[in-house]
């Protein structure tokens, strides 16, 4: 029995729609100045009105396969980590596998909104460690555009749409050596979509009062973030006897540039350190970290046996990081 994995491929996938602040600046009143000085964003990318979130991963989960060299069909399991499904369902992970054609594969979402993806990923080493998986797809795809109130200047301008994708197979040498995960359901309503499920079926009404858009009080999950980012992220270096020089890259949830430079001062991880997408993408929810390790791979910033430092937050409240051995 295997208890690793291997990263074999890695694929991003970004709606070519770029919304600027200046952009924004005509929407709400709100300025380039504010959202730079107090997120680091500069721009984000929209999908297309007729692009779902499955649209988006399947692309990114493509660009994994062919990075992997590895067919859909040899992929025997799919892992969608997404706060914004096509439908409650089918899943997510159903329409990507339509999509790209995975037939040999078992399929399932996992909700843990901005730690979607460190979720999926020690979901899918632990399944691989059983023996009954050997080539996993795990994908988070966001289109959190269809679900932001555009005219609230308080979360329209964090957010963004993308998708990112890994395909891993067993190794021993390598992936996860330690992880955290954790939760915090009693601070749910820091952030939250109130309507469309069973506690507030959408009605007119519902529509109306706008419950069907995301409503956060960033500034109470600020607090919340930096202290939960940096104390998963020291759990887990010292689970593994991994002191912050080993790590040869940090990639936080990519949520807010102060969040992310205040956890890495915390943990003593110098910020050069820090993989930065959030002045492209905006928060992209359960994608910020895919994407992120995407880009880092293909500007060859990753090399064989380097420590890469996986740090997610979000709604529920959920919260995971883990230490990888590429
Ligand atoms: N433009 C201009 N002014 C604004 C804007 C805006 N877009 N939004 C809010 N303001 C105003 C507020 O009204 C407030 O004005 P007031 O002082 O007159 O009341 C002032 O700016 C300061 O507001 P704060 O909310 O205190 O600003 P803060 O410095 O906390 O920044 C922010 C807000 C960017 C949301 C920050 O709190 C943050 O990033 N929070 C964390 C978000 C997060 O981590 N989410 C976790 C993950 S969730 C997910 O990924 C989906």
């Amino acid at each position: 029995m295997n208890s690793g994995f291997k990263i074999l491929g890695t694929g991003s996938y970004l709606p070519e729609k770029v919304l600027t602040n200046f952009d924004l600046e005509k929407m709400v009143d709100t300025s380039d100045q504010w959202i730079t000085e107090r997120t680091g964003i500069k721009e984000r990318r929209i999908a297309h009105p007729r692009e779902a979130s499955s649209d988006l991963g399947a692309k990114a989960a493509l660009r994994a396969l062919e990075m992997a060299k590895i067919s859909p069909q040899e992929i025997d399991l799919i892992i969608v980590a997404t706060i914004t499904p096509d439908m409650f369902f089918p899943s997510t992970a159903c329409f990507i596998q339509k999509k790209i054609g995975a037939w040999n594969a078992a399929v399932m979402d996992v909700l843990a909104a901005c730690s979607g993806f460190v979720y999926g990923l020690v979901t899918a080493q632990g399944l691989m460690s059983t023996g009954g998986f050997k080539k996993i797809l795990v994908i988070a795809a966001e289109t959190l555009s269809k679900i932001t109130d555009w005219e609230d200047r308080s979360t329209c301008v964090l957010l963004g749409d993308g998708a990112g994708a890994c395909v891993i197979v067993p190794d021993r040498e390598k992936g996860i050596i330690s992880y955290h995960l954790g939760g915090n359901g009693s601070l749910g309503h820091l952030l939250f979509l109130p309507g469309g499920g069973s506690r507030l079926p959408a009605t007119q009404d519902s529509v109306n009062k706008k419950k069907h858009f995301l409503k956060m009080k960033g500034n109470e999950l600020f607090k919340v973030a930096v202290r939960v980012l940096s104390e998963s992220a020291l759990k887990v270096m010292e689970k593994a006897g991994v002191s912050p020089e080993e790590i040869s890259l940090f990639i936080p949830h990519q949520a807010n540039w102060r969040i992310m430079k205040a956890c890495a001062q915390r943990i003593g991880i110098p910020v050069e350190k820090i993989y930065v997408t959030v002045d492209k993408y905006g928060n992209t929810s359960a994608a910020t970290i895919p994407i992120a390790l995407d880009e880092a791979v293909r500007e060859g910033k990753v090399k064989e046996g380097d420590l890469i430092l996986l740090d997610a937050f979000g709604g529920g409240l959920t919260w995971g990081a883990c230490l990888l051995r590429w």
